[in-house]
């Protein structure tokens, strides 16, 4: 049988972060992919990354290209009431974003990760976790018709929230926490020059909008729609109209590029947590321990955090044989995990129209969003929230 220390499922950005960091360590690991390569490097999702998730690509090697084609972003907009409010981030906070797709990350940490001789296994089929409770888990997959296995120490389960890792804990190990918001995401991709510097989170009658970006040619827009919506059901002339009256407020002279779209899909909202984000051996990283709303930009950045304070725990365990790193690292992360869901919850509701919500919640809704950019204190929180929390790798 085949043997590494820590085997790794999924290659999404935590699952490939990991691998990375641990390499850095001399740590040997596999990463076990149910998806192809191609199909990996070009999911889109994700967008903007925090201070601290730029910072560590950048101090672990990985963030050379990043730098070269990134956006840096000091603010960003919020629209309602008829006008544009800029949140100043860099002056509130100290902090920038960066806007960099999540595809290109992943893209960036594949190479790498084949560059330094680290082995990925793209399709592999049936992925089943073995022995979790004991001191030499086992993790089985197939590829190309054969039924394959791994023995290794430590297992990280990377695979997202509908990955096999969460799902081979015993029913009663874990707590799960979640909630299912009344509304999803219209996510359009358009090669269309951006026309605007900011991001624009924008509340409107209709339903909230997102105005985004990839690259000085790709434009990156979101609708609120219903979870059922169709996007197929949208013409494009339909799409571009509804983004025009969202975005476009007041008497602005600001007017949406638009251009041809290519891609266009409907997502989900939820908020989740599953309590302890450990059973055995087994450490669930990212969206396979929690999932947040998108409008606060943080589902990404928690994975990447994630991984971070897992490898820290690794090290001491493989270097020193000190167990109080992997210990600690349920609670540790929880910890920020709670913090965030908060402002991601916050940032959400009050962003969406809400399908049940009566005048007096619409009048609270615009009272909070006034409050924010009308005061200090309230926006200086908004913003180093945005940039993101401080983590302490312990
Ligand atoms: P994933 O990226 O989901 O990676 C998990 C990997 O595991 C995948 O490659 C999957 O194929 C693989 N896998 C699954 N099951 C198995 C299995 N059984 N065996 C083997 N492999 C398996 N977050 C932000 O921070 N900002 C945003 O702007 C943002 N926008 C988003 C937009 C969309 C449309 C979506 C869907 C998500 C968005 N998110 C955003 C969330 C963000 O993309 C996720 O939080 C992030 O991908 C989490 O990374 P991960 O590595 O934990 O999981
Ligand atoms: C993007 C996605 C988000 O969820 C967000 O809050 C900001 C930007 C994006 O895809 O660019």
């Amino acid at each position: 049988m085949k043997r590494t220390q820590v085997g790794i499922v999924g290659a999404g950005p935590a699952g490939l972060l990991l691998s990375h960091l641990l390499a850095r360590e001399g740590i040997a690991s596999v990463v076990l992919e149910d998806r192809s390569r191609s199909y990996v490097e070009g999911r889109i999702r994700a967008g903007v990354l925090e201070h601290q998730t730029a910072e560590i690509l950048r101090t672990s090697g990985v963030g050379e290209r990043m730098d070269r084609e990134c956006m840096v972003h000091t603010s960003i907009d919020l629209a309602f009431g008829g006008a544009y409010h800029r949140i100043e981030l860099e002056r509130l906070s100290g902090r920038t974003i960066t806007v960099y797709g999540q595809h290109e990350v992943v893209k960036d940490l594949i190479a790498r990760r084949l560059e330094d001789g680290g082995e990925i296994v793209f399709e592999a089929g049936d992925v089943a976790l073995r022995d979790l409770e004991s001191g030499q888990p086992r993790i089985e997959w197939t590829k190309d018709g054969a039924r394959q296995e791994l023995a290794c120490d430590l297992v990280a389960g990377c695979d997202g929230y509908y990955g096999v890792s969460r799902a081979s804990i015993p029913d009663g190990a874990l707590t799960v926490y979640d909630r299912a918001w009344p509304y999803a995401w219209f996510g359009v991709l358009a090669e269309a020059a951006p026309t605007r510097d900011d991001l624009v989170y924008s509340r409107h009658e209709n339903g909230f909008s997102l105005y985004s970006m990839r690259s000085p040619t790709i434009t990156r827009l979101y609708l609120q729609c219903a979870p059922d919506e169709d996007a197929e059901a949208w013409s494009d002339e339909a799409i571009w109209d509804e983004l025009h009256r969202r975005l476009e407020v007041g008497d602005c002279d600001w007017r949406i590029n638009e251009g041809p779209i290519l891609q266009k899909n409907v997502a989900p909202m939820r908020s989740f947590v599953c309590e302890p984000m450990r059973h055995g051996h087994l450490f669930l990283a990212g969206d396979a321990a929690h999932i947040v709303p998108p409008t606060g930009a943080k589902g990404m950045n928690l994975a990447v955090a994630d991984v971070q304070v897992l490898a820290a725990g690794m090290l001491r365990f493989f270097r020193d044989g000190d167990e109080g790193g992997l210990e600690r690292y349920s609670d540790v992360c929880l910890d920020r995990v709670w913090k965030v869901q908060r402002f991601s919850a916050w940032m959400t509701g009050m962003l969406h129209r809400h399908p049940d919500a009566e005048p007096f919640d619409e009048r609270l809704q615009l009272a909070e969003l006034y409050n924010v950019v009308g005061s200090r204190a309230a926006s200086t929180v908004l913003a180093e929230n945005y940039v993101g929390l401080p983590l302490e790798v312990p």
